[in-house]
């Protein structure tokens, strides 16, 4: 066996703490840049000996880095590698994968929801044998070790075949290539009636599942289409493309603008959805009604129980910090525990482990629960399918009916995107400094009560994380959240999140930007966004 050393180079661009590199994927493309990542993934986890699971979302120079990452790892002692065939796993997917066959980690390819193509944004990401995203002290070690590489270790041969299934020898290591939909599709027809979803079509249920050119195409064929009979060309942009057929794999209704002129429209379906780049994200949709992905974490909770695998109820629901308190006031009418955690799904990961939440969500259309650890958007999607057959009501019904129960909290985010990374840290800065002279200021008609920067301690490990956030409270209904985005590959995003419970909303949806216009106001005042960031508006609104 020949293994080549690369001079290495620093990586640049990577972040003590976040689980993964996300670059652009030109950065991605420059000789030893990947490599360096990969070999401090590599000598920071031990993976000597044992199996990993390797996959990605299928963008630009996919299939060359998955090439290469198999190159290292058996140059660096990987006993074997279990890649979805031509080198595609979808993030939930390669979790449900790293779990199904206790594989001691996985390493998945993807910039998520971000564009693809050669002038778009790359991605690696590490996850651990629990199947998620790798946590503080793991992603502090590969940084660690990024720091010091001496050589990076990698086999010289021809490229393995990805194309065909089954087991092949790379050097001394074995490459066995899988069907990237079989372990999660299992998953989930253990998780959900699926008699039941099959029933609803066959009645005549009408549905549109927008894949987005990206890696959930075959997986929803395989599901929709193919085992619960909706017809076809009820999933759309079903074909995987390297740079998403060039528009931006976000399911959100800004990116989805088309789907949300059908589903407004006369000739609405009556259920739709959409995932992201790698499958992890998901938009729900009803005939005339969005569902607001807060919204959608709270009567998942409240419905769970309908569902074959969540029979026996949930133990606790966890959201991250900005997304709306309508998942708390199902915990406590469950008498069950809810969690607030930071943003970023990791921090979900120990919560799950230990059995003390079983739904998790984000405000960022991201769903799951503990069936693997990562948000699943297909999952949410199978979810709501199963709650629809088993009520037998409308989407509209449904978040109709909960909000008259429960009250409903109007939620909105608005993204500052691009801004000057100094600006956007400016404006920050600022509003920490003053955050005990808060209480008491008056904007906009409205009075903060309380202010704070939003710190977690973890309560399985007791790791503590702060600065994620700075919280502006409004009396008990209104609140503001503001933080940078940790995500974005080009300056600073500044992200605004918006909430008012109303306890009695009525007969009548009032319109989430109506119904916060004094709290949106008030926030831009007090942070002072304009002056800060020259910016009169947010460039995104979801
Ligand atoms: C964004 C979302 C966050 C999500 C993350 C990864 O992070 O806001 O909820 O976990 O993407 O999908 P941000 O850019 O805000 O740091
Ligand atoms: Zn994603």
């Amino acid at each position: 066996m020949t293994i080549k050393t690369i001079p290495t180079r620093p990586i640049e661009g990577q972040k003590p703490g976040t689980s993964g590199l996300r670059k652009k994927t030109r950065d991605f493309m420059v000789r030893g840049y990947l490599e360096n990542f990969v070999q401090a993934i590599l000598d920071a986890a031990d993976l000597t000996g044992k199996t990993l699971v390797l996959g990605g979302d299928g963008r630009f120079f996919n299939a060359e880095a998955a090439q290469t990452i198999l190159k290292m790892a058996a140059a660096n002692g990987v006993a074997r590698v279990i890649v979805g065939q031509g080198g595609i796993l979808s993030t939930p997917a390669a979790s449900a994968v790293i779990r199904a066959r206790q594989a001691a980690g996985g390493i998945v390819l993807s910039a998520s929801h971000n564009p693809g193509g050669p002038e778009g944004d790359f991605g690696v990401k590490y996850n651990t044998a629990n199947g998620g995203p790798a946590p503080e002290a793991v992603t502090g070690a590969i940084y660690q070790a990024s720091l010091h590489i001496a050589e990076i270790r990698k086999l010289e041969a021809p490229d393995a075949d990805l194309s065909r299934l089954g087991a092949q020898a790379l050097g001394p290591m074995t490459v066995e290539v899988i069907d990237p939909t079989a372990d999660w599709v299992a998953l989930m027809e253990r998780l959900f009636d699926f008699d039941a979803i099959r029933a609803l079509f066959a009645g005549g249920f009408t549905m549109r599942f927008d894949a987005m050119h990206a890696v959930t195409g075959p997986y929803a064929k395989a599901i929709f289409e193919d085992r619960l009979g909706a017809p076809p060309g009820t999933v759309i942009n079903a074909e995987p493309q390297p740079d998403f057929g060039g528009h931006h794999p976000d399911p959100n209704p800004a990116h989805c603008a088309d789907l949300m002129a059908l589903m407004m429209g006369e000739n609405a379906p009556d259920f739709a959805a959409a995932a992201d780049g790698d499958g992890d994200r998901n938009m729900i949709l009803g005939r005339g009604i969005y569902v607001s992905p807060s919204d959608s974490l709270a009567v998942i909770a409240a419905n769970a129980h309908l569902a074959p695998g969540y029979s026996e109820g949930i133990a606790g629901i966890a959201r991250s910090m900005p997304t709306s308190r309508a998942a708390d006031r199902m915990a406590a009418g469950l008498g069950i525990p809810a969690f607030e955690t930071p943003t970023g799904w990791k921090f979900f990961g120990n919560l799950l482990d230990a059995g003390m939440a079983t739904i998790c969500g984000e405000e960022s259309f991201g769903t799951g629960s503990n069936h693997v650890r990562e948000k699943d958007g297909l999952w949410a999607v199978l979810m709501w399918l199963n709650v629809l057959a088993a009520r037998g009501e409308s989407v509209a019904g449904i978040l109709r009916a909960h909000w008259a129960k429960h009250g409903r909290d109007y939620y909105s985010r608005h993204d500052y995107e691009g801004i000057a990374t100094e600006a956007a840290e400016a404006l920050m800065t600022a509003l920490r400094g003053r955050l005990t002279g808060l209480p008491g200021v008056e904007a906009a008609g409205l009075t903060i009560t309380a202010a704070d920067d939003f710190a977690y301690q973890d309560p399985v490990d007791g790791s503590v994380a702060e600065l994620q956030g700075i919280r502006l409270m409004f009396g008990e209904e209104a609140r503001a959240v503001l933080r940078l985005s940790g995500t974005g590959t080009e300056g600073a995003t500044l992200r605004v999140y918006l909430e008012r419970f109303e306890p009695d909303p009525g007969a009548h949806a009032l319109d989430p930007q109506a119904a916060l216009s004094d709290v949106i106001a008030a926030t831009r005042e007090i942070a002072g966004i304009e002056r800060h960031t020259g910016r009169a508006g947010p460039d995104v609104i979801t």
